[in-house]
Parts: C-alpha cells; structure tokens; sequence
C-alpha cells in the first residue's frame, strides 16, 4: 500500500500518512530504548514481533467490544490504524508491584496489589514522563473528568482482556502502559485504544518461573529480548512466518 507523508518518527514506531483521510500507516522499528533512551540497542526483528502482537491484541479488544485504532495489518512491520488525538497521558495499570511503584513505596517487586491500580504519567520526554494526579490533568486541561472517568473504565477493561488472554498461556500481566486517544464520528466524540500493546509496553512474568518475557530482558540485560518476545508469539499461536529463527545453530555440513 501506498504510504503517504512520514508524519511522526518516535522511538519505536514512525507514523506515515493513510491511504484515506483519518488513518495513518503505523510502522514498527527494530530500536529498543529504555531509561527515556539512555539505553538503546538495535533488536532485529523486534519491530516484526511487536507488530503481530499489537494487532493480535487489537484486535481481539475490537472484538469483545473495546474500542481500539487498529484497522488491519498491512505487512511484516505496518498497519493501518484510525488516526485519533492521543491525550497526552501515558495510563498505566498495575496488578503486581514492580518498577517505578516498587521502587517509590518500597514494595518488593512480584507482590500481588490489592486491586488493579491504575496510575497517569503526562508525556513528555523532557521531563522524564512524570506521574501526575488526576487534580493536574483537569487543571492543565489535558482531559475532562469525564474523560478520565471513560480512560479508566476503558483501562480496566483491557486489564481484564489482556490478563485473561495471558493467563490462558501461562503469562501473568505485572502492569502494562495504554494510550488514549479521542475520535469523531459526526459529532459525537468518543475515545479509543491507541498507539501499541506489546511486550514493550508490558510487564509479562511466566507463571510457573516467573521469567520475564518483556522489555525488562532489555532494560536489566537478562538475554535476548526477541527470544522472550518470541516466545509470548508462540504461546499465543501468532508467531510471524518468517520472524528470525532464535532456535540454536545447526552445523551445515
Ligand atoms: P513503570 O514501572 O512506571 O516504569 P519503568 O518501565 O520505567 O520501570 O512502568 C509501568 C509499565 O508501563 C511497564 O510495563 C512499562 C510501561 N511504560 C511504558 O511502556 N512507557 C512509559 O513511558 C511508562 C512510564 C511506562
């Protein structure tokens, strides 16, 4: 498919401009970054893995009726997705305490939170993405109480669908990251999932082991990220034909 304008490069993803008005092509990059892009590194067939994991959550959120961007996959590394106005919050939700909240109230990391907590960062790159209180969302306008009120019911719901569906593969979710954005449909406004969900955005802990299959192999140098990712591809069925092979080298004689 023809793509149009490059609009946007992030740090893992680069959106082009869609073949009609109001989508765009979602392409994914190998770049893994962690610590604001302290640590980067070249993950080749990151980008491949993440593509089929996001549309294979996408779409079963569609499908039960939660609202996402994703339209279709298009190839190995793109898609095409509905374009919405990202509010500018990075919406965590947390079961298990680990990272950031582990470290900020000293919780020992795998213990299980009394319920799903769901928590706000304002992005911004600059500033670190810095946790804010609902009391500043609404004072700096970054979205309604009603919005936040539709953010966290629709957080919730993927907290349901994404822990089920990994708990179906022997995967528990620690905590994972959304993006919202806001879309019209004649004049009635309403918000969707955007941007990605995949193991870049998720704590991901194999029940039995409590391996980590998700960008943490990265940020903590525990092995190789596109084993652990390919291994949450091959749990759920959806493992790309031809992603790189990560299986041991054979003697070619
Ligand atoms: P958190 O523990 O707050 O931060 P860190 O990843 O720096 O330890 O992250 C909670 C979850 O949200 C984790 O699965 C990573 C994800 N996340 C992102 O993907 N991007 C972000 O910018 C932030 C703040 C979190």
């Amino acid at each position: 498919m023809a793509r149009g304008k490059k609009l946007y490069e992030g740090k893992a993803k680069v959106l082009y401009q869609g073949p009609e008005p109001g989508t765009l092509i979602q392409y994914f990059k190998d770049d893994a970054t962690a610590f604001n892009a302290e640590k980067k590194d070249v993950i080749e067939g990151k980008g491949v893995l993440n593509n089929r994991l996001s549309e294979y959550f996408m779409t079963g959120l569609n499908a039960v009726g939660v609202p996402t961007h994703f339209i279709r996959a298009l190839n190995m590394r793109e898609q095409l997705v509905r374009q919405a106005e990202i509010i500018p919050l990075e919406v965590i939700v947390r079961n298990y305490a680990a990272g950031t909240l582990a470290k900020r109230l000293g919780l020992e990391e795998g213990v299980a939170l009394p319920r799903p907590i769901i928590e706000f960062c304002y992005k911004d790159d600059s500033l670190g993405d810095p946790l804010v209180a609902e009391e500043h969302i609404i004072a700096f306008g970054w979205a309604s109480q009603q919005d936040l009120d539709d953010m966290v019911a629709l957080a919730l719901r993927v907290n349901d669908f994404l822990s089920g569906v990994m708990y179906g593969v022997g995967i528990r979710v620690a905590d994972f990251k959304i993006e919202i954005g806001r879309v019209w449909d004649n004049d009635f406004q309403r918000l969707i999932v955007a941007d990605e969900i995949s193991p870049d955005s998720c704590r991901l802990w194999d029940i039995k082991t409590g391996e980590k299959l998700d960008k943490d192999v990265f940020r903590r140098d525990l092995g190789s990220l596109t084993e652990a990712y390919t291994e949450v591809a091959r749990r759920l069925g959806v493992l790309p034909t031809n992603a790189p092979q990560m299986g041991k080298p054979t003697l070619v004689n």
